[in-house]
C-alpha cells in the first residue's frame, strides 16, 4: 500500500528501527520511516547495499536523482566515479557496502531546467537519519569505514572534523578499526574543467590508500594472532605459577 505522505516526522528514525534488526528488515522497515521531512519529497528511501560480509562500508550523503529512482545507493554518475576508485584500488564490489548518510533524496526543482537539484541536508535531518547508519553499522562491523564528503564525515567523526585537512588519513573512532575521509565524488564531478582530472587522481589515491589498509593484516586479526599462543598457554588453576604469569604478561607488552 502507498503510504500516505503527509504524517508529522517523528524527530528521529530510532522510532522506525525494528526489533533485533537484520539487514532484511532494516532494508523493508526504512521505507516506512518518517523520522524528519525527506520521507515526503522522495520517490523511496534508499538503503545501503552489498555484502553482509564486507571489509569496507562507505558512508555517501545522500541518494542522488538516479538512486532515487533506482532505490540503489551510487548507481548514477558520482557511482560510476567511485567505482571506477575502487577498481583502480583493487577493492573488489563484493568487498564493499555502500550507503548514505541520509537515507531519503533531498531536492529542489531547478526553475529553468525543471530538473530535480540535490540540496545537501540540513545538521537535524542527518541527526535523524543516525540510526539507519548505526545499525548498518553495528550489523556489519566493517574493518573500514570511508567517509565520502563532509556529510558523512561529520555524521560520524563530529562537526568540526575538516574533510580537507584529514583526507586520505586514518583517524582514530570506535567506530572501526580504521576510518578514512575523502571528498564526496560529486565534488570531483563538479570540478572545474581544468581541474576535474587532478581532482580524478586525488580521490582516485585517497581510495588507493584504502585499499592498501586493507591489503595489510587486520590489527584485530594480528591481535588474535598474538594472543593465540598467550591464550593456549594461559595458566589454569592446575598449573598456575608466579613464573608463567610474569611470562605471561611481559610477552603481552
Ligand atoms: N551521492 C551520494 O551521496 N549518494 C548516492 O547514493 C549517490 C550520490
Ligand atoms: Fe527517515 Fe532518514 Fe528518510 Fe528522514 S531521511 S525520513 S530519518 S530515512
Amino acid at each position: 500500500m502507498k503510504q500516505k505522505k503527509t504524517a508529522k516526522p517523528t524527530g528521529s528514525a530510532a522510532d522506525f528501527i525494528p526489533p533485533r534488526p537484520t539487514l532484511t528488515k532494516l532494508r523493508a522497515a526504512v521505507q516506512g520511516c518518517r523520522g524528519c521531512d525527506l520521507y515526503k519529497c522522495a520517490t523511496q528511501a534508499v538503503f545501503g547495499e552489498g555484502p553482509r560480509t564486507a571489509r569496507v562500508m562507505f558512508i555517501g550523503e545522500t541518494p542522488g536523482d538516479a538512486e532515487d529512482r533506482a532505490g540503489k545507493p551510487f548507481v548514477g554518475p558520482s557511482g560510476k566515479l567511485l567505482d571506477r576508485a575502487l577498481e583502480a584500488a583493487g577493492i573488489a564490489r563484493e568487498d564493499a557496502y555502500v550507503t548514505n548518510a541520509v537515507k531519503h533524496f533531498k531536492w529542489a526543482k531547478d526553475a529553468r531546467s525543471k530538473r530535480r537539484i540535490h540540496k545537501t541536508p540540513s545538521a537535524s535531518e542527518v541527526r535523524a537519519c543516525a540510526p539507519w547508519l548505526a545499525a548498518e553499522i553495528a550489523l556489519l562491523e566493517p574493518r573500514v569505514i570511508v567517509c565520502l564528503g563532509a556529510t558523512a564525515a561529520k555524521a560520524l567523526l563530529g562537526r568540526t572534523f575538516s574533510v580537507m585537512k584529514k583526507r586520505g588519513m586514518v583517524v582514530a573512532s570506535e567506530h572501526a578499526e580504521a576510518v578514512f575521509a575523502t571528498v564526496h565524488p560529486s565534488a570531483v564531478l563538479r570540478a572545474p574543467r581544468d581541474q576535474r582530472a587532478i581532482a580524478e587522481r586525488l580521490f582516485t589515491a585517497d581510495i588507493r590508500k584504502v585499499g592498501r589498509y586493507l591489503d595489510k593484516p587486520s590489527k584485530a586479526g594480528k591481535r588474535a594472532r598474538e594472543a593465540g599462543p598467550t591464550l593456549a598457554a594461559w595458566p589454569t588453576t592446575e598449573n598456575r605459577s608466579a613464573t608463567s604469569n610474569a611470562r605471561t604478561r611481559s610477552s603481552r607488552r
